[in-house]
């Protein structure tokens, strides 16, 4: 059966997902019928080298893993999709508010009204050259001063919409895009990261309260503020979980292959005084047979990981004040992303920043498959489930008018504090 959005049987949808990440290609297809949680009927993953920090670095490469990660999704479900929706994790995503006003002259809001403004502020979206991926309402103003999530039959002389827009360099997503097409698949949307690990791996409730979402990738780190059931900021950090590979590798002289296994069996965030006892061997990088193992402490191994924790943490503390997010509202922390699967790294992040955190994976799913369970698997997870919503995104599709508009652009320190004063 050859199924594409809309299509499927008994009135159920047919949605395919994409994560193409740095370390490997994941497919899934999953059914929904609009009511229950999308239900997984096959899914596929595939090594990938193509992507350096989360950009297409090698079309080839690139391409071919995700026809081979797709391919193996489909004959699992037993068939066969055109289009997916695709997870961007890097290429300079970056989220801004803009503001729109329109006038009505004192009357009763009405449903024309809302999407009157809401159709200038599609009109006057303007990326400068960037790509912009999702554009969705915020909240609304009514004469600049009160901010309301509805104003529908309320009244004003004036009323104005903050939407938040995500926006990526438009390279990297052609980039993305061509790699898709060139697999002989059609592109349905593309996602931002953030917002699918988000909707997978985050609860409601925290999402409502305030929360920071750092998904820790092979390449990269995202780093997220959801405040009110939004992405509110976001900011990538070009350093992920194969930066501790690469360094274990050049301490211990080892391939990055056995790196890889150091870090996954022996790692962890956290010491012990057994790590002084427990000796690790170590392979030589070189294959010649008269070259032999060396036997270190895991201790040694885990001061490595430490050392690259730190930085990355320190960073992801710098992202999180630049975006507003401290004081008693902003104190939790959801870590995901597979550099998330190492030991007690919650625990290493909530002492370094003084925040609580747990490692988030991903929910919402019906029947995704035990190695799809973890971590590493949450943006592929809110691929499915932000392709099984309907959203209101403002770039999907709206009408333009004409009207008298001003428009303002919002620091995002404003935002988070007009969403908390809201709630
Ligand atoms: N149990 C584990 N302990 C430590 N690290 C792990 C574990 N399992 C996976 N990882 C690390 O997670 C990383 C892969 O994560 P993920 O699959 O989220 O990245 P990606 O999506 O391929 O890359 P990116 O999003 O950065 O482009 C690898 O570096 C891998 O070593
Ligand atoms: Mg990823």
């Amino acid at each position: 059966m050859r199924v594409g959005r809309g299509n499927g049987s008994r009135g159920e949808r047919t949605i395919a997902a994409l994560d193409i990440g740095s370390s490997k290609v994941a497919a899934l297809i999953a059914v929904s019928d609009g009511e229950g949680p999308p239900r997984v009927i096959g899914t596929g993953q595939r090594a990938c080298t193509g992507l350096r920090q989360g950009l297409v670095a090698d079309l080839e490469r690139t391409e071919s893993a995700i026809r081979a990660a797709m391919e193996q999704a489909e004959r699992n479900a037993g068939v066969t999709v055109e289009n997916v929706v695709v997870s961007v994790s890097a290429g300079g995503l970056d989220s801004e508010i803009v503001s729109v006003e329109v006038d009505i002259g004192g009357q009763r809001i009405e449903r024309g009204d809302i999407d009157h403004v809401l159709s200038e502020g599609r009109a006057q979206l303007d990326a400068g050259g960037r790509t912009i991926l999702h554009a969705q309402p915020a909240l609304y103003t009514l004469d600049e001063t009160t901010r309301v999530m509805n104003p529908l039959g309320l009244h004003a002389n004036r009323l104005g919409v903050d939407i938040h827009i995500i926006t990526a360099d438009t390279p990297p997503v052609r980039n993305l895009d061509q790699c898709v097409r060139t697999a002989d698949l059609g592109v349905q949307t593309i996602v931002a990261s953030p917002i699918a690990a988000g909707l997978a791996c985050l609860a409601p409730e925290e999402r409502e309260l305030g929360v920071a979402l750092v998904e820790i990738g092979a390449g990269v780190t995202n780093v997220a503020v959801h405040v009110r059931g939004m992405l509110v900021g976001l900011s990538v950090i070009p350093m992920g979980s194969e930066d501790i590979t690469a360094d274990i590798a050049s301490t211990f002289s080892t391939r990055r292959i056995h790196a890889e296994r150091l870090k996954t069996l022996y790692g962890s965030a956290t010491t012990s005084p057994r790590d002084n006892h427990d000796m690790i061997e170590i392979l030589p990088i070189s294959e010649d047979d008269d070259v032999e193992p060396t036997r270190v402490p895991r201790a040694q191994i885990v001061a490595v990981i430490r050392d690259r924790l730190d930085m990355l943490f320190s960073d992801v503390g710098e992202r999180l004040n630049e975006m507003g997010f401290k004081g008693p509202r902003g104190r939790q922390m959801v870590l995901t992303g597979g550099g998330a699967e190492l030991k007690c790294i919650a625990d290493f992040a909530q002492g370094l920043l003084g925040r609580h955190c747990r490692v988030g994976r991903p929910r919402g799913l019906v029947g995704l498959p035990e190695a799809q369970v973890g971590s590493a698997f949450s943006t592929l997870a809110g691929l499915a489930l932000y392709g099984a919503e309907d959203r209101e995104d403002l770039w999907a599709g709206s009408v333009r008018d004409g009207g008298q508009m001003r428009m303002s652009r919002s620091p995002w320190g404003r935002m988070i504090e007009v969403l908390r004063s809201n709630l």
